[in-house]
């Protein structure tokens, strides 16, 4: 689909062997505040569901917590300048919900705001735009005691979290996006219950999703009010699903596995309806009788803008007898109505996450949501990779993690070039951080953090990712 605000920027871009990306292209990097801040405690913050599951033995690896990840929450002005350092034009960090408003409704704790006012105001002080997530999964403890993301209410309080921020920080923070990742709160929250709250149940996941989603857009309403000029968006986590092979019955396993991780959000978020192959898929799991008349229209409120979180692709093949259940995300309980579905590994380089690199999967994922869902900017709001680093003479040359976002930017490049209004990347993440359930086992940051000392080490990628930036491209292959 080509749109006329957004033309393919063929001639602007391509001067010369280098890759350069559009004037005022938004080069970021992105944190969550259950992974970085710390203070688990402090400054009348209370439980969320990620501080209760850590907590209970057994659900991350070797016991570790948030309680302090990187002590941010204490360091942030000193965080804040390296990011000037590295010369960031924006910053995506999240909000705590249960840090400005301590069991989930009620007033807000002045103390929390604060430091968030804070945070905006050293990113704006140094130049940097502060990028503002409302939920990176950090639900206040009472509110899953109430019933959590498959309670229907759980959407409204949502929204009055989210007016609430807007009233603090709506005056300077241009840039809102409502959720991080769905798929991850509802189907790893409620159906694998590999992340907290540790719930496994089909129906409760997809009902948390269609509720995450109701939230998501009733906060843009509230948003869209109090801040009219606010550029309002969602992050969603994209994968291509590839079958395996032409089979017919590979192809309808691509098809199930899609329509559960991609077009369950896309479609209701930026078409107001859900996929009409998916409810068929899912008859056995839910009637859909959670969806009430009006919800998806308030669903598909109007956004600004689009953030794509891409990692890599999944391939699928049918079902075979006996095949071993897989681990993490490929779990069966993650694809309620599909669990049968096998997931292929190709033998192609993995991430320390295990996770295949797929490249090419960026530009097809972007040039997918521009080209079938809609002409909204795009924003690449997390792309990384983790690998194991070692510090050697007080360095960390992480090559591989450094050629992973080379690659991953080319690839948007490409997207560019395809006519896709991409306008800004985050690279995932600024620092190492508590990566839930793997706690502190792996590491996807630009930035080296010595957990003892809490030492910060700018890693190969960062010093590279700031020449990126200060050129706004990449050198010649
Ligand atoms: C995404 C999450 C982010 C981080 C990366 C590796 O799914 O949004 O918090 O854990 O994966």
């Amino acid at each position: 689909m080509s749109n006329p605000d957004h033309p393919p920027a063929v001639g602007v871009l391509d001067q010369g062997p280098e890759l350069i990306f559009p004037p005022g292209f938004l080069w970021g990097a992105a944190t969550a505040a259950y992974q970085i801040e710390g203070a688990a405690t402090e400054g009348g913050r209370t439980p969320s569901i990620w501080d209760t599951f850590s907590h209970t033995e057994g659900r991350v690896v070797a016991g570790h917590t948030g309680d302090v990840a990187c002590d941010h929450y204490h360091r942030m002005p000193s965080d804040v300048r390296l990011m000037a350092e590295l010369g960031l034009k924006s910053y995506r960090f999240s909000v705590s919900w249960p840090r400005v408003q301590p069991g989930g409704s009620g007033p807000a704790n002045a103390a929390g705001l604060d430091f968030y006012r804070r945070l905006v105001d050293e990113l704006l002080g140094h130049g940097i735009e502060p990028w503002l997530t409302l939920y990176h999964w950090d639900l206040p403890q009472p509110l899953e005691d109430a019933g959590g993301w498959p309670a229907r209410d759980t959407a409204g309080r949502f929204a009055d979290y989210a007016e609430l921020v807007a009233d603090a920080l709506g005056d300077r923070v241009t840039y809102w996006t409502t959720l991080n990742e769905p798929w991850c709160s509802a189907f790893l929250g409620y159906g694998s219950g590999v992340h907290a709250p540790g719930r496994s149940d089909g129906a409760d996941a997809v009902r948390a999703g269609h509720h995450l989603m109701l939230g998501h857009g009733l906060a843009v309403q509230a948003l869209r009010a109090s801040r009219p000029e606010a550029q309002l968006g969602i992050t969603v986590n994209l994968y291509p699903v590839t079958p395996a092979s032409d089979a017919p019955a590979d192809v309808d396993a691509a098809r199930r596995i899609d329509a559960l991780a991609n077009r369950f959000f896309l479609d209701p978020v930026l078409r107001g309806s859900y996929p009409t192959d998916l409810a068929a898929d899912l008859r056995e799991v839910t009637d859909f009788g959670h969806v009430r008349d009006g919800d998806l229209a308030v669903i598909s409120t109007p956004l600004d803008l689009v953030g794509v979180n891409y990692y890599s692709r999944h391939v699928v093949a049918a079902p075979v007898e006996g095949a071993e259940p897989e681990p993490y995300w490929r779990a069966p309980s993650c694809w309620p109505g599909s669990e049968d579905v096998r997931f292929v590994t190709r033998g192609v380089p993995v991430t320390d996450m295990n996770w295949e690199i797929d490249t090419p999967g960026l530009t097809e994922t972007l040039r997918r949501v521009h080209e079938e869902y809609s002409d909204l900017p795009l924003y690449v709001t997390e792309n990384g990779s983790a690998f194991v680093d070692a510090v050697v003479d007080g360095q960390v040359d992480d090559v591989d993690r450094l050629a992973y976002f080379d690659a991953h930017l080319r690839a948007a490049h490409e997207a560019i070039n395809a006519g896709v209004p991409l306008r800004g990347y985050f690279a995932w993440s600024l620092m190492d951080n508590f990566e839930w359930a793997w706690g502190y086992t792996k590491r996807f940051g630009m930035v080296w953090i010595d957990y003892d000392s809490q030492a910060r080490i700018p890693k190969s990628s960062a010093r590279w990712y700031a020449e990126v930036i200060r050129r706004n491209g990449l050198a010649a292959q």
